[in-house]
């Protein structure tokens, strides 16, 4: 199967610094992938490189076999309604309620009646398990609930590629386990709809290796191993920063 996104070659800095350095690698369709690494190593600018808000200096990025560059301002714009993106902070609009959030999306790129509206939102809501919180403003919610609605709002127009930049960080162990559980949930029920493809952005090694099919790790500019979860445990990479990066991860597992 063709993959959902490709870097082909991909090179960028931000004057001296050389943030991604010819990376090449793919995302396949209707998986889901985490890329892993430490804090700053590029994991935020790879992302939107992939949603077409960063340019590589160098290099192409596919998606869907469109090269995102080839394409006017006003295509991108239109390209980018594949994805669902579900941002480190939520970044809900504190003056709405939930039903509004979530319904954003969906009278912002299509031109469904109010009744259509409010059932996709019912729907979306109660895949999150927040049906009953649909009136609230976000501040009258938990982190885990903002987490939860910004989930909602990111599937609300069934995207093809789902984004999520580390949705865990900051949460108890019980919230991570439920939002990691709620991923690895939509991806499924999603997935029996319209083949989602989902990729997961984080530093958080062991809850998000357990929702993984496909494990990418950054480091220093470039994707040193890329596998299934199993390739990692089973000690398939040489690089020893990959050693040192799950060191007593898996030990207490196996
Ligand atoms: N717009 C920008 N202008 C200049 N430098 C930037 C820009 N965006 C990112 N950087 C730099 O690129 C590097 C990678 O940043 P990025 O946000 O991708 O890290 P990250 O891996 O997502 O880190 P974290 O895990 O802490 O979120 C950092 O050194 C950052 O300062
Ligand atoms: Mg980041």
């Amino acid at each position: 199967m063709q993959p959902m996104i490709q870097f082909q070659n991909v090179t960028k800095s931000f004057g001296t610094q050389v943030v991604l350095n010819h990376i090449s690698f793919e995302i396949p369709a209707g998986k889901l992938t985490v890329i892993l690494g430490p804090s700053g190593e590029g994991k935020s600018v790879l992302l939107k490189h992939i949603i077409g808000l960063m340019k590589p200096d160098e290099g192409k990025v596919i998606v869907d076999g469109v090269d995102l560059w080839s394409l006017s301002d006003k295509e991108r714009t239109e390209f980018r309604k594949k994805f669902g993106m579900l941002f480190q902070s939520a970044a809900l609009f504190d003056s709405m309620t939930v039903f509004e959030n979530v319904a954003f999306p969906i009278r912002e790129h299509t031109s469904l009646s109010e009744e259509e509206i409010k059932s996709k939102v019912l729907e979306k809501l109660k895949m999150v398990g927040l049906e009953k919180a649909i009136d609230k403003i976000p501040s009258e919610l938990s982190g885990g609930m903002r987490k939860r609605v910004g989930l909602a709002r990111a599937i609300a127009l069934e995207p093809k590629i789902l984004l999520y930049d580390e949705p865990t960080t900051g949460l108890d162990p019980l919230m991570t386990e439920s939002i990691n559980q709620l991923i690895y949930e939509t991806q499924k029920k999603l997935n029996g709809q319209n083949s989602v493809t989902s990729v997961v952005i984080s530093h958080d090694v062991e809850s998000t290796f357990r929702v993984a099919d496909l494990v990418v790790l950054l480091y220093r500019g470039q994707i040193i191993a890329e596998g299934r979860p199993d390739d990692f445990k089973n000690g398939k990479f040489t690089h020893p920063f990959v050693k040192e990066f799950l060191r007593g991860h898996f030990e207490k597992n196996i």
